[in-house]
């Protein structure tokens, strides 16, 4: 009998291959990185052609070490970086343009026209999102207006647009030998183009960006026995799995932590960090700059909506660290270098790089760092570069509270820098509550695995799943309330130094 779950996780920076077991512990995984491609400032693209092929090799590579094949699965999730935007050909699988990444801010033009004529309000109200170079609609319509006949093929059915999601599960389940041409209600949710109510593309939307409706995926419930197909016998797996979970990695990660209940919350830690909080089957409209998102759809129950507050980048100042000023040679070391001082020595580091998303949306900012003076080293910005992770997730945590009503108890975290415990112990400094990481880190891919097996019946319900859910290290705050409301006041400021930067 079958006895173990898999998972894929398409990622920004590598995918990968999961395998857990009935409680939720990993069994074996293989992961590979993909090219970044950076043609000129601030575009961002991925070849998806070189992400089916890594997550190919994933899939047969993490069978391999654990010595498990295909029956042994008895379903497979698939959890992916969302709004990043594949178009290609149904009858040649061939791409047309390379993936547009969700940090790609190309398309500013398009993004800030829609809130010249009234169209952003629109987006807003049916949508749950600001108008944004983020998310996919505009990236659709890029690709539309600048790649040579593709207009033409997506009006007459064979150019078709896909998250990564979607061009993995058509991908596994046959590509141009008939894939499913599917997405979730996650995903779709992420795109401007979905009607957060009907859960349904809207003509209207689809017309602010001149998109086709034959280019678009259907859109499934986030864990389904049927919707998404299995994969081919002779595909990488060496046999037939039923996909019986898909759905965008930090809400993949917000069911991994097990946040089933309205008013629980995660914060992701990657190259951004993303914090979601479960509003339950409520649609809560933000006044604070957060998205108002799909949390996740189990099949045959109603949607679950959740707040999210996205921050382009966190992980990635770390890795500005290392790579453009070379003041450490790898991600860990970013700790020891801000272990050496006491404190930030009066610097704040505002990473704006792609602008700044929530809760400001401001894709006119540029990073600054302010309050030098000649006192201060490469340990106060390694220091500063910390805080400014957990200050933009006080940024977020203020919005979602003054959103919701909701007071954070306690912040459940994952994603790499939460191994980071320097910045952990800021987080809950800056925040003011205790921190908390789960033993299984890698709740993204957990998360996907849980749908997937929810789907069908490996686990029987959400209370099953929060029985796996165990913590493995606490953070509780230090900071004196002074020092809290100093420190957050001066990071403030900072914010605004970074505005109005762009014209
Ligand atoms: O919205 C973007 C997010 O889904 C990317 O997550 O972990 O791939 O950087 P990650």
């Amino acid at each position: 009998m079958a006895e173990f779950v898999g998972a894929v996780d398409q990622g920004t920076t590598s995918s990968r291959f999961m395998i857990f077991d009935h409680s939720g512990n990993e069994v074996g995984r293989h992961q590979l990185e993909h090219e970044q491609i950076l043609p000129q400032a601030g575009w961002v693209e991925h070849d998806p052609i070189e992400i089916i092929e890594r997550t190919n090799t994933c899939l047969q590579q993490a069978l391999t070490k654990t010595g498990l094949s295909a029956s042994d699965l008895v379903a497979l999730g698939i959890t992916n970086q969302r709004e990043t935007t594949v178009v290609w050909n149904r009858r040649t699988g061939r791409p047309y343009y390379n993936a547009i990444v969700w940090q790609d801010t190309r398309t500013d033009r398009i993004a800030t026209a829609l809130d010249r004529d009234g169209r952003g309000d629109v987006i807003r109200r049916k949508a749950g999102l600001p108008p944004a170079t983020y998310f996919s609609g505009g990236k659709i319509q890029w690709i539309l207006e600048n790649v040579d006949g593709v207009r033409e093929a997506a009006e007459n059915g064979d150019a078709v647009f896909g998250n990564t999601d979607t061009w993995v599960i058509w991908n596994l389940t046959g590509g141009t030998n008939g894939g499913l041409h599917v997405t979730d209600v996650t995903n779709a949710s992420r795109t401007m183009l979905m009607d957060l109510e009907t859960l349904d593309w809207d003509d209207e939307l689809l017309g602010f960006f001149g998109i086709p409706r034959r280019m678009l995926p259907e859109i499934k419930p986030s864990s389904s026995a049927t919707a998404f197909g299995k994969t081919l016998a002779n595909g990488p797996l060496g046999g037939e799995v039923p996909i019986t979970g898909d759905l965008g990695d930090q809400q993949a990660a917000t069911v991994g932590q097990v946040c089933f209940a309205p008013g629980e919350a995660k914060n992701t830690y990657g190259t951004g960090n993303f914090m979601l909080l479960n509003t339950g089957t409520e649609l809560v409209r933000s006044e604070s700059g957060l998205l108002t998102t799909m949390c996740y759809q189990f099949e045959g129950e109603r949607p679950v909506y959740a707040l999210e507050g996205s921050i382009a980048v966190t992980g990635s100042a770390v890795q500005w660290l290392r790579d453009q000023l070379g003041i450490i040679s790898g991600a860990s070391q970013s700790e020891s270098l801000a272990r050496q001082v006491e404190d930030n020595g009066g610097v704040y580091f505002v990473p704006a790089f792609s602008g700044l998303f929530a809760p400001y949306w401001r894709s006119d900012a540029r990073g600054a760092i302010v309050g030098l003076s000649r006192f201060n080293t490469n340990a106060h910005l390694a220091r500063a570069t910390l805080e400014a992770i957990c200050y933009q997730s006080r940024d977020v945590s203020d919005a979602m509270t003054q959103d919701s009503g909701v007071t954070l108890e306690t912040l459940k975290v994952d994603g790499g820098v939460t191994q980071n415990e320097l910045c952990m112990q800021i987080q809950a400094d800056v925040l003011g509550v205790p921190v908390s990481r789960p033993v299984v880190a890698e709740t993204t891919a957990l998360g996907a695995a849980y749908a997937a097996g929810l789907a069908v019946g490996f686990w029987k319900n959400t209370d099953e799943l929060r029985e796996n859910w165990n913590e493995a290290r606490r953070w509780e705050p230090t900071w004196s309330e002074e020092q809290r409301n100093e420190g957050y006041g001066r990071w403030k400021k900072a914010v605004e130094r970074t505005l109005d930067w762009v014209d």
